[in-house]
């Protein structure tokens, strides 16, 4: 295991804004690992569908949090329109969150396979999961745009897309992700907001990139 403090990189943001495939990308270029914390939650809404429970149940969402198994879960299973919304409803209650909240912080500050940092992202991981994070993003972009990037994701994996029910959808996450009581979606107050509306992939990473490197020379010991 590594003896120096790992360093953290914490990736927040709205849904569809790209924070996804940065955060993978910044992982791979710092060689650090990297925890997509949506899947989680995303594997916990799909363990109570799968159970026939509902993802709104405390009871039924605390159970599938505290016997989670990530590994009975492929993306396929994870990355479907259901399995977000399933996975902003569990991630409303507390004592979800309260069950896989010291397993991030674990991820982060020892990474397992002895990397010297990691890249997080989700909601809340520059606020309440690492607010010791070296260096935050709050990734957003326009709802149309997120809108057309989640049709091309989910076209591109052979789903059928009606364009204003992922409106919808997206919409009600933005709500229901910044509205509730424990762990709100939002900036932390040291993060650098990134509007993504108007750049590509490429072009969001390239600033990301140095952002990122000039925070960890700037706390570099
Ligand atoms: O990033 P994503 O779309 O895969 O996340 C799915 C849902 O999980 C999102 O709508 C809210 C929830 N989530 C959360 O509450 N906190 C996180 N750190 C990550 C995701």
């Amino acid at each position: 295991m590594n003896s120096k403090p790992s360093v953290i990189v914490a990736i927040d943001g709205t849904a569809a804004s790209g924070k996804g495939t940065l955060a993978k990308r910044l992982a791979a270029h710092f060689k650090y690992a990297y925890l997509d914390s949506g899947s989680l939650y995303r594997a916990i809404g799909v363990a109570v569908l799968r159970k026939g429970g509902q993802p709104t149940t405390e009871a039924d969402a605390v159970a599938a949090a505290k016997t989670l198994d990530i590994s009975q879960f492929s993306p396929e299973d994870l990355r479907t329109e259901a399995a977000g919304v399933a996975a902003s409803q569990v991630a409303a209650i507390p004592a979800v969150r309260a069950a896989i909240l010291q397993y991030q912080r674990d991820f982060a500050h020892h990474p397992s396979g002895g990397q010297a940092g990691a890249v997080l992202d989700g909601r809340d991981i520059g606020t309440v999961v690492c607010p010791d994070a070296q260096a935050k993003i709050f990734v957003s972009a326009s709802l149309d745009v997120r809108v057309q990037r989640r049709i091309r994701e989910l076209r591109g994996k052979g789903e059928l897309v009606i364009e204003a029910r992922v409106r919808a959808d997206l919409e009600a996450r933005d709500v229901r992700d910044s509205s509730r009581a424990v762990a709100p979606m939002k900036p932390a107050e040291d993060a650098w907001q990134f509007d993504t509306s108007a750049l590509n992939a490429d072009e969001v990473f390239d600033l990301a990139k140095k952002f990122v490197a000039d925070r960890i020379a700037k706390t570099a010991v």
